[in-house]
């Protein structure tokens, strides 16, 4: 897949399939959009006048010029209002237009940078949202189908164009920073959709240490051994029952700029849920293979960091284990020893991804963070709460609220701000041990967190990404299966913070 930011008429580009965003006023223009060159307005405002196309969002109509200019195929996107513009809808119009490209047996296309020239946007955000919206809106995941058949096309070469010599550069460098992050969250997409047995902890880390070679980040896998050595007893407990081996995950960006701040990403990775001896139902189990979505998010977010290179120092750790019944599996009412010297007890064996992470919160303490974020498939109960439309965002340090908060808005990957109280701790108390791993069924996640925050003494937030990391249904860049839900906004988040620093508390 290329991208390439040109200057240039996209009216001129002979025998090429191009796409117009306009805007739901534009439509009522007799000379349709000031983007657009006289001889395409002239063109276009011809089929305008019929009334067939809306401009409502993602509404798209194709048109055969057949020689009245040069391009082979005009694929008119709607933005919606002008008012209710945001990057979102860029995205979503890019990702509509690639859609009708693949099914058009399209591979090679080129667009209008979506929002260029609107107040309160910049050149670079929109080429950004752009390029991001197509290159999501063309993933396929089709790496275990024997017949390509019935495989889609997949978008090979991606063209972004602008007449604006002035904000050239700034699309250009947008269009790149698009084409970077949106290739983590495939990675991201890729691994959440990988079977359980494609995927164990061993592939994971293995894939992992590939990618990281690749883009020059470091790279350090734990194996049993040295989990044992660490004394990770959470991690530990729940791999015991698998076949497999656990794996800790460790990756450094500008592991050499001592003088940097750490933030630290950490992601749940069970590359399969059964539940263990609190066995899960058995139907819909098939999706529990996506329960390393966490995982995933912050593989991809590291690869884009490793591209992108933040001045700051960016660690991703990720405990990789399945969640498995077997004669040595941990049992409900077993007492485990985290990493942290906390004792746990374990009520149900399927609350098994705070325990892995309890390990890894506890690891991220040596790097002194400045900022910690932890991503999880967590609880079930956040799909109950707040369904697919949104992550739950769980805080110690409400600054760290508003910053998630922010980088979610920027890439439309919404996220909920829940609370976490004395009460919802109260609920975890241990009577055998210090604390239990599941505090009954009120307020599921929010005790999940708390159980989480035992683990934690720097500024922390944590993501409960049950609800959003993977979809049964598409939308218009987010194809049914996994969404990448967390790598982008990961990636805003490092960059935001690059950007800014620190806030003073004034
Ligand atoms: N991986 C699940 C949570 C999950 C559920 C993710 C649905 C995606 C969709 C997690 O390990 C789990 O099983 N949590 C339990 C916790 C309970 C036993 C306290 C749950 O949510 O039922
Ligand atoms: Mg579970
Ligand atoms: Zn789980």
């Amino acid at each position: 897949m290329t991208v390439e930011a040109k200057l240039g008429r996209i009216g001129g580009r002979k025998g090429a399939t191009v796409v117009i965003g306009l805007f739901e006023e534009e439509l009522l223009k007799e000379d349709s959009s000031p983007v657009l060159d006289v001889k395409l307005r002239k063109y276009i405002s011809e089929i305008l006048k019929l009334g067939d196309f809306t401009g409502k969002k993602n509404s798209l109509s194709v048109l055969y010029p057949s020689g009245a200019v040069p391009p082979a195929r005009i694929f008119l996107v709607g933005l919606g209002a002008r008012s209710d513009f945001s990057l979102e809808v860029a995205r979503q119009a890019a990702g509509t237009a690639v859609k009708t490209a693949l099914d058009c047996g399209v591979s090679d296309l080129t667009t209008l940078v979506h929002g260029l020239d609107l107040p309160g946007f910049t050149p670079e955000a929109c080429a950004q949202a752009t390029v991001e919206g197509a290159i999501l809106g063309g993933y396929r995941h089709t790496e275990f189908k024997s017949d390509d058949s019935d495989v889609p096309n997949s978008l090979e070469a991606l063209t972004v164009m602008s007449s604006q010599r002035a904000s050239a550069s700034a699309v250009k460098v947008g269009a790149e920073t698009g084409r970077i992050v949106a290739e983590g969250a495939i990675l991201a997409r890729d691994l959440s959709n990988a079977p359980g047995n494609a995927l164990t902890p061993r592939v994971l880390a293995d894939t992992v240490r590939k990618m990281a070679h690749a883009k020059g980040i470091t790279c350090n896998i734990l194996d049993k051994k040295e989990i044992e050595k660490l004394k990770m007893g959470a991690l530990l407990a729940v791999s015991q029952g698998s076949r497999e081996p656990p794996r800790f995950i460790i990756l450094e960006h500008g592991k050499s700029s001592k003088k940097k701040e750490t933030l630290v990403l950490v992601g749940k990775g069970i590359t399969f849920d059964s539940g263990g001896i609190s066995l899960k139902p058995g139907a819909g189990m098939e999706d529990m293979k996506h329960d390393m979505s966490g995982a995933a998010a912050v593989a991809g977010a590291m690869q884009a960091i490793g591209e992108l290179k933040p001045s700051l120092h960016v660690v991703g750790l990720i405990p990789a284990s399945e969640n498995l019944p077997d004669g040595k599996a941990l049992k409900p009412g077993d007492v485990i020893t985290a990493m942290s010297g906390k004792t746990i007890e374990v009520i149900n064996t399927d609350a098994e991804g705070r325990l892995v992470l309890a390990d890894a919160l506890a690891y991220a303490a040596r790097y002194n963070p400045a900022a910690v974020i932890d991503l999880a498939t967590l609880t079930g109960a956040c799909v109950i709460a707040l369904g697919h439309a949104a992550s739950g965002l769980m805080v110690n340090d409400v600054a760290m609220a508003d910053r998630i908060r922010k980088a979610g808005d920027t890439t439309g990957e919404r996220v909920w701000h829940l609370p976490v109280w004395k009460e919802h701790h109260d609920q975890i108390k241990g009577k055998t041990g210090d604390i239990k791993n599941t505090g009954g069924r009120a307020a599921g996640s929010l005790t999940a967190a708390a159980f989480l925050e035992n683990f934690v003494d720097y500024p922390w937030a944590h993501l409960d990404i049950a609800g959003t990391a993977y979809s049964a249904k598409a939308s218009p860049y987010r194809p049914a299966g996994a969404t990448g839900e967390g790598a982008r906004l990961l990636v805003q988040f490092v960059r935001d913070w690059e950007a800014k620093g620190i806030p003073s508390n004034g």
